[in-house]
């Protein structure tokens, strides 16, 4: 199998599954306890059916968008999410690159492995920084500060990792960051001997927005659970997301909204933004989808902010499913890593090709030629 082979969203993960070592393989596509919420982020779009018009001349599709003051040519953007190096080589450098190619945002992790400075200096394209807001105040001045002073245009506190996911995939394979050579992951690792040459020659693992704050470097194996669990602080409440918002002074959104209360706190609190989330199944299953949940959040506060639909999407329907109930955007971060792991930028660009012209297809069934046509109207909800 190889990139030309995949078509969608399942292929790109068959040709990761093979790229890459099965304790990398599984972070990526595991999630909590039973992994329900997990595959009911995607599921959830199968309630919905999309109601087309048509003889409404189609032949020019324009799905740009605007989020936190900014004009994107899609719909949709890279979610922020950890340690890409580990999938790729290329890592942030590579989705960084492939999101500007398309005008779409590039969310940045904490725990990316390419600075902020680096990825600024790279694409001009708009740029959002993922935070977490840590117990040491040292590192979490350290990177509101670099990545304002790197001209990020978004900052988005994530709220859902007040602490670590049961994420047994990684418990069973010991999965940690940086990877860690156990007798169990041996095989694994011998088997896939190029990610293993490109890993160990294309330069040195490092956590640059974390290395000078964590006392052993950045190079002590630690599993995301236990640095969810040990590093962030768990007081965190919303007078803090309330002076962070303000210390920041620009477009601020929180990650991992998922009641309308919290949704409306949000706006209270200056937000300019939400991610409906639940951080891909990763933390808490049995919680709703985002899917599920969007129209009562964009009731409530789709008038005062943007309101993004983050995970499950799979597909340029499901998209059209989400951006019809009212989400300003879709986001997702599986969307892209199996194509990253797949094949680094190549890959990406060729992801989110496909999801662009299926969203431009399917624009054309629907009889919509603006992101803005898509309403209500055009769906219905199955009768479970
Ligand atoms: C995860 C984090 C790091 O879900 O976002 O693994």
């Amino acid at each position: 199998m190889r990139l030309k082979d995949c078509h969608n969203f399942s292929d790109f993960r068959k040709l990761a599954e093979k790229k890459l070592p099965s304790p990398i393989f599984h972070y990526i596509d595991g999630a909590a306890d039973d992994e329900i919420t997990y595959k009911r982020n995607t599921s959830a779009f199968d309630d919905v059916d999309l109601v087309p018009n048509v003889l409404r001349g189609v032949e020019n599709i324009d799905l740009s968008t605007t989020i936190f003051g900014k004009k994107l040519d899609l719909p949709f953007y890279c979610s922020p999410t950890a340690l890409q190096r580990l999938f790729h080589y290329d890592g942030e450098r590579a989705v960084g690159k492939a999101a500007q190619k398309f005008n779409t945002m590039f969310g940045v992790s904490a725990l990316a492995t390419v600075s902020v400075e680096e990825i600024s200096s790279m694409i001009d394209t708009p740029k959002m920084f993922q935070f977490y807001f840590h117990k040491d105040r040292g590192l979490n001045d350290s990177c509101l500060e670099r990545a304002k002073a790197a001209n990020f245009d978004v900052m988005a506190l994530t709220v859902d990792t007040i602490t670590g996911g049961n994420r047994e995939r990684d418990l069973r394979t010991g999965f940690t960051s940086p990877p860690k050579l156990t007798l169990s992951s041996l095989f694994s690792f011998a088997t896939r001997p190029m990610w293993g040459i490109n890993y160990l020659t294309k330069g040195k693992f490092e956590l640059p927005h974390l290395q000078d704050f964590v006392k052993e470097g950045t190079s002590t194996n630690s599993s995301i659970g236990n640095y969810f669990s040990t590093m962030l602080d768990q007081s965190m409440n919303w007078n803090d997301a309330e002076k962070l918002c303000s210390k920041w002074g620009g477009h601020f959104a929180l990650k991992g909204i998922m009641s309308v209360e919290d949704a409306k706190k949000a706006v209270d609190i200056g937000c300019t933004g939400i991610m409906v989330s639940n951080h891909g199944g990763r933390q808490l299953d049995g919680s709703r989808s985002p899917f599920d949940q969007l129209a009562e959040i964009v009731d409530a506060v789709g008038d005062k902010i943007d309101v993004i639909c983050e995970g499950g999407f799979q597909r340029g329907t499901h998209m059209l499913k989400a951006l019809s109930i009212g989400a300003k955007a879709c986001a997702g971060g599986r969307l892209y890593l199996y194509a990253l792991a797949a094949a680094g930028q190549a890959g990406v660009e060729r992801a989110l090709g496909q999801y662009k012209t299926e969203l431009m297809r399917d624009m054309k069934l629907m009889g919509c030629t603006k992101i803005s046509e898509l309403n209500r109207n055009n769906l219905r909800f199955r009768n479970l």
